[in-house]
């Protein structure tokens, strides 16, 4: 056992950071008196009505002025709300606020900017694909000037859960399965959202960081299901998105519908208090998931009244939907459940996040029909959604040369995903439109000009069974044909073709939100499509659409070529064109691994050694931590992708054995472009810890550079690593390193990796 260095708490260790959304201290104090001025004037009823966010629901027709939301803005008994589109109402629904109440207290908007407003971009988990950090600021950024520009100001994104269950339909909201990578990108979403002066600027909105926390581990892949796990696991694998989150100054954070050690996120005074406001010094505003304090009645723990004022009390400042804050805090603070203190303390948190939107300087800032009428969908924000589409896509196979196609000969779009304009932007795009959106088909055809033919065939439905399709496309119906007439259809389009491109795997609903699955694999009408696609001994490209890792064992042993896509947002088509007739190059990577089957998730790259790891994948050995009918590894690792070019890595180097104290190391590999393209590379570095307080993971990245070489360019690739890349939270949750030996591993992905050791003082 190693004496371990840095000895720092957990706590101390974050409060050194600059923590929160903390101005400088001028405009904090400014912004303090104002809000005690206002405070002084509010009444017990306002201050509570702040702390309530209904959702409009987007029922709202016809005369807005005559809505329960004015009528309830007029009531002073809202801060905010969400769930209403369109800048006219919503300007609207502002004048109400600011003219026709006593304080006159303008209202925060909301509403989940997932991917983009009008302009789709890919669904997060293909965003973490690109491991490209500008890009995703850069989407942000589209998706704030967009939102920011029909009435909103604040998107209850970034979703920064670590989650590593393919069952799980959210996965595809967030950033993948491993810490390291998610925390960067974390940063990004926000800078992204906020910019560099939110008060000032009319394009940025509040980002709200969610789901507090740990909601990716929900047990059994199961939606709104508990989470539970041990303290270091929290604080090692699944926190620092989070954290990092706070770090780059998000201004608000929602906490999650699962229980956390046995209490409702909602109303667990250690996470939201002790841990984020305490430890991590966030100063932002808190809110609930969408009824979450009502949800605590049916979870078993208390009724309305009680579960708004542990709410209250654990730390909450915001209540989504329930209404308990609004209704039942009055009697509370009567019978000395809760403070005033506590409800003043919620109250100014909702009017700084205000002050902060600069909505007290103007209430209609974010309000101009103009900016909306000119800033949606525009012809940039377009192409670079294409752009970016392209650098999530990620090539899991490509025999033989498959791809890129050429532009001649005939060409079969074979698949229900080929022309379903309406699905093409995945789950949570409720602000699209869709009939403006490009398909594959549109997409091809456009590329292929006269060049080449491009003949459609729809093929199957998504699932054989009707009610289990309706359950699937949920709110994007897909016209049922035949099952027979359409393989019939299928099978003559793709035998008078070359080649086939079959564009299908999941249905847009089929993950997000409360879409979770126990069988992973393309769904089953599909799989038979491809079987007998397979038959007719065409040349097949997969093209595939999914918004969760799938077990793809039969495509990778039966098809020379897949190309995943994910869900790619607005300008899908033109992005699938371009890649797939090598316009643009490969160089997405993995962000979570694909396993061989359903049976071994959880899984994640980074997982700790057994005293009996598997000696050898091939067989089956008792007493050794394996399965009797399944390798452990996944089919395809994290950080796996291939590209339409070849990278080939060098021997890499140290530049000393031993990392000082207070110093540094630098790693480098040589790397160069091996192939006949242009392209871009992810290196990854990879370190782990020979001996260590707890058992540490066998990898864990610390480090990746996405390094763009033309063909047969050469570059040498630096990383350089610190004490900071060393250390963890050990088993008293102190965080810290331990000198001695550690492994570092540098490659293309999390498995094929070279390795050299050194040791750190
Ligand atoms: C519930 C979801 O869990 C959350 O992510 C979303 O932001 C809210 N609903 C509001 O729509």
């Amino acid at each position: 056992m190693k004496i371990r260095h840095l000895l720092l708490t957990a706590g101390v260790a974050c409060c050194l950071l600059s923590c929160g959304t903390s101005s400088d201290n001028g405009k904090d104090s400014e912004m303090n008196r104002f809000i005690s001025e206002l405070m002084d004037k509010m009444t017990l009823k306002e201050k509570l009505g702040q702390l309530n966010l209904p959702s409009g629901g987007d029922m709202i027709t016809g005369n807005v002025q005559n809505s329960p939301l004015a009528e309830a803005i007029r009531k002073e008994e809202i801060g905010g709300f969400f769930n209403v589109l369109g800048v006219e109402k919503i300007r609207e629904l502002q004048r109400v606020a600011v003219e026709e109440t006593r304080l006159k207290i303008p209202l925060i908007v909301g509403n989940d900017v997932i991917h983009g407003y009008k302009t789709i971009f890919p669904i997060p988990l293909a965003m973490s694909c690109s491991w490209d950090t500008a890009a995703v600021a850069r989407a942000a950024s589209i998706a704030a000037k967009e939102a920011s520009a029909d009435g909103i100001c604040w998107t209850f994104s970034p979703m920064v859960d670590v989650a590593r269950d393919a069952r799980w339909g959210r996965i595809a909201e967030g950033n993948g399965e491993d810490p390291y990578l998610g925390a960067q990108l974390t940063r990004a979403y926000v800078k992204g959202y906020q910019g560099d002066n939110l008060q000032k600027s009319d394009s940025s909105v509040m980002a709200c960081v969610k789901h507090f926390a740990f909601y990716g581990a929900s047990e059994s892949g199961r939606d709104y299901n508990i989470a539970d796990m041990s303290r270091i696991r929290m604080y090692n694998e699944f926190m620092e998105p989070y954290r990092a989150a706070v770090e780059a100054g998000a201004g608000s954070v929602m906490s999650s519908f699962n229980t956390v050690d046995g209490v409702p996120a909602t109303a667990n005074k250690w996470l939201l208090t002790d841990l984020l406001r305490k430890e991590w010094g966030f100063d932002g505003l808190l809110v609930t998931d969408y009824n979450s304090i009502g949800e605590m009645n049916t979870h078993g723990v208390a009724p309305l009244k009680e579960a708004s004022a542990r709410a209250l009390n654990a730390g909450t400042d915001m209540d989504m939907v329930s209404y308990g804050f609004l209704n039942t805090l009055e009697e509370s603070l009567k019978e000395g459940k809760v403070t005033e203190a506590r409800i003043d303390e919620a109250c100014r948190r909702v009017l700084e996040m205000k002050y902060k939107l600069g909505l007290f300087d103007d209430p209609y800032k974010y309000c101009k029909p103009e900016r909306a009428r000119n800033e949606l969908f525009t012809d940039e924000n377009r192409s670079e959604a294409r752009r970016i589409a392209a650098e999530t896509f990620v090539l899991l196979k490509n025999e033989g040369g498959t791809l890129p196609l050429k532009r001649e000969g005939r060409i079969a779009l074979i698949g229900p995903m080929g022309d379903a304009r309406n699905n093409m932007c995945g789950m949570w795009s409720a602000t699209c439109d869709p009939e403006r959106h490009v398909t594959p088909l549109d997409g091809l055809r456009s590329a292929a000009g006269d060049q080449a033919e491009i003949v459609y065939a729809k093929g199957s439905n998504i699932y054989y069974d009707e009610r289990t399709e309706k359950g699937a496309v949920g709110t994007r119906p897909l016209q049922r044909g035949d099952n027979k007439a359409l393989l019939e259809e299928a099978l003559r389009v793709a035998r008078g073709a070359d080649v086939i491109v079959a564009a299908l795997g999941e249905a847009a609903d089929m993950s997000g939100e409360s879409a979770s699955r126990t069988d992973i694999r393309i769904p089953d009408a599909q799989r038979d499509l491809l079987k007998a696609l397979k038959e007719t001994g065409k040349p097949i490209v997969l093209l595939l659409f999914t918004g969760r890792p799938l077990d793809l064992t039969w495509e990778e042993d039966n098809l020379p070529a897949i190309l995943n896509v994910w869900f790619a947002g607005s300008e899908t088509g033109d992005a699938v064109a371009d890649m797939l007739f090598g316009k643009t190059v490969p160089s997405g990577k993995l962000s979570t691994t694909f396993p061989r089957s359903v049976g071994q998730v959880p899984i994640y790259y980074s997982q700790v050694n057994t005293g009996r790891p598997d000696p050898n994948p091939d067989e089956f050995n008792r007493y050794q931590s394996n399965y009797l009918d399944e390798r452990n590894d996944g089919l395809y690792p994290f950080g796996y992708g291939l590209s339409y070019t070849t990278f080939e890595y060098g021997e890499m180097s140290l530049n000393q054995t031993t990392m000082p104290k207070g110093g540094s190391l630098k790693v480098t590999v040589p790397l160069k472009n091996t192939g006949e393209y242009d392209g871009a590379e992810i290196v990854q570095l990879y370190i782990h810890d020979r001996y260590a307080d707890i058992a540490r993971p066998v990898k864990e990245l610390k480090g990746f550079q996405r390094v763009f070489l033309k063909k047969g360019e050469s570059r040498d690739v630096t990383f350089t690593l610190t004490a900071e890349d060393l250390k963890y939270y050990n088993s008293e949750l102190t965080y810290g390193y331990d000198p001695g030996e550690f492994e570092v591993m540098i490659g293309p992905n999390s498995r094929d990796v070279q390795k050299k050791t050194f040791n750190a003082d």
